[in-house]
């Protein structure tokens, strides 16, 4: 079985953060969300995936995963161009998966309990394809699968304003070839100008072809919102950290209570606390004084000096410093810097990128 892990898209409502690259690649919980993705597909036996690119810095992806070694996978490139969509993006692996069946992985979308035991069931099958579905509160934000009196799966239709049914597509979808590059090269663009992978399925439903599914068991997320990445940092936290580990150091006058990850060479310095679920960084110096609280992330060589952070990711390189500054529910960019100094006037001096956002308290 191969893997495919879709790596495109704009990112567009992830701004500023997806001005630099791609959004499955901001880390949290300490990896990049599409390699959570990649960890799945591992954990599942599968050994070869390719990693679709997009247009947006694909050379950042490349450069972070290399041939895939480091994972125990072997990585394969395909360029994918203007992006038509999912089924688009599918259908440029055609060459890659050849007769093999596999199992298509969104990169921005997190699974709790991996997926190992969805590829059992699909190889043990005889499908030409599944699906996984979770129930969901809006379900016109998805693709959503209409059931029939019977529970059969009879359609799958993408962001439907009247939604058949609570049960969304789960960004996981498992095939046997030929079929469903067959039906791609009959596809029409949808609504939003998109080759959908919904419609594909859907096609193959229609041609008579077996389409089987699954429930989600656990928790799923898919990543498009600062909203998202934090709720996908808290679960990530909790599920995937169950004790405390310290390899770096810790000063004898500082605190680390709970799950806490403190990564190779990070130190914890003098009077400061780090208080779990909470992800300290390769390299990243906490303190003197400072206070991390529940359910943050600290990118590797970041600086917090003498603030407070709680609930928030904190990319690689950020230097947050000075006493008084307590920072909540926020993302920062890799190299961002936030810093309160006596040697400005009154007023804060900002240098702020486009699209950055930024909430300060009045009248403080
Ligand atoms: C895509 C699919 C949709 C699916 C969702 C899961 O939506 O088109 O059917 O439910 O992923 O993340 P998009 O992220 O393109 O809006």
């Amino acid at each position: 079985m191969k893997g495919i892990l879709l790596h495109g898209g704009f990112g567009t409502r992830l701004r500023p953060l997806t001005h630099s690259g791609p959004k499955q690649l901001i880390k949290v919980a300490g990896r990049p969300v599409s390699e959570w993705c990649l960890l799945d597909l591992r954990d599942s036996g599968i050994k070869d995936v390719a990693i679709v690119l997009g247009e947006l810095a694909p050379t950042r992806v490349i450069e972070y995963y290399g041939d895939g070694s480091r994972l125990e996978i072997n990585i394969t490139y395909v360029y994918q161009g203007y992006p038509y969509g999912l089924a688009h993006a599918l259908y440029v692996c055609r060459e890659y998966v050849r007769d093999e069946p596999f199992v298509m992985y969104l990169g921005d979308n997190i699974l709790t309990n991996g997926i190992s035991s969805y590829v059992k069931e699909f190889l043990s099958s005889d499908a030409d394809a599944m699906v996984l579905l979770t129930k969901v509160e809006d379900p016109r934000r998805f693709g959503v699968a209409k059931f029939d009196e019977r529970g059969r799966l009879v359609g799958l239709v993408e962001k439907p304003k009247e939604p058949p049914s609570n049960y969304a597509l789960v960004g996981v979808y498992f095939f046997r070839p030929p079929y469903i590059f067959k039906v791609i090269e009959r596809l029409r663009p949808s609504w939003r100008g998109e080759l959908e992978i919904t419609d594909a399925i859907q096609k193959l439903l229609e041609s008579g072809f077996k389409v089987s599914y699954a429930f989600v068991e656990g928790w799923w997320k898919d990543t498009g919102t600062p909203e998202d990445i934090l709720e996908v940092n808290r679960l990530l936290l909790d599920v995937k950290y169950s004790k405390q580990v310290v390899l770096g150091k810790v000063e004898s006058g500082a605190k680390v209570e709970g799950r806490v990850y403190v990564s190779k060479d990070a130190r914890i310095l003098d009077g400061s606390i780090v208080r779990g679920p909470a992800y300290i960084g390769a390299g990243a110096v906490m303190g003197p004084g400072t206070y991390v609280g529940p359910y943050t992330s600290v990118g590797d060589n970041a600086e917090l000096i003498g603030v407070e952070v709680e609930n928030s990711v904190v990319m690689d390189g950020v230097v947050l410093e000075g006493r008084g500054i307590r920072i909540v529910d926020s993302l920062v960019g890799a190299g961002a810097s936030v810093r309160i100094s006596d040697s400005i006037p009154t007023g804060s001096k900002l240098i702020v990128g486009e699209q950055a956002r930024l909430w300060l308290r009045g009248g403080a």
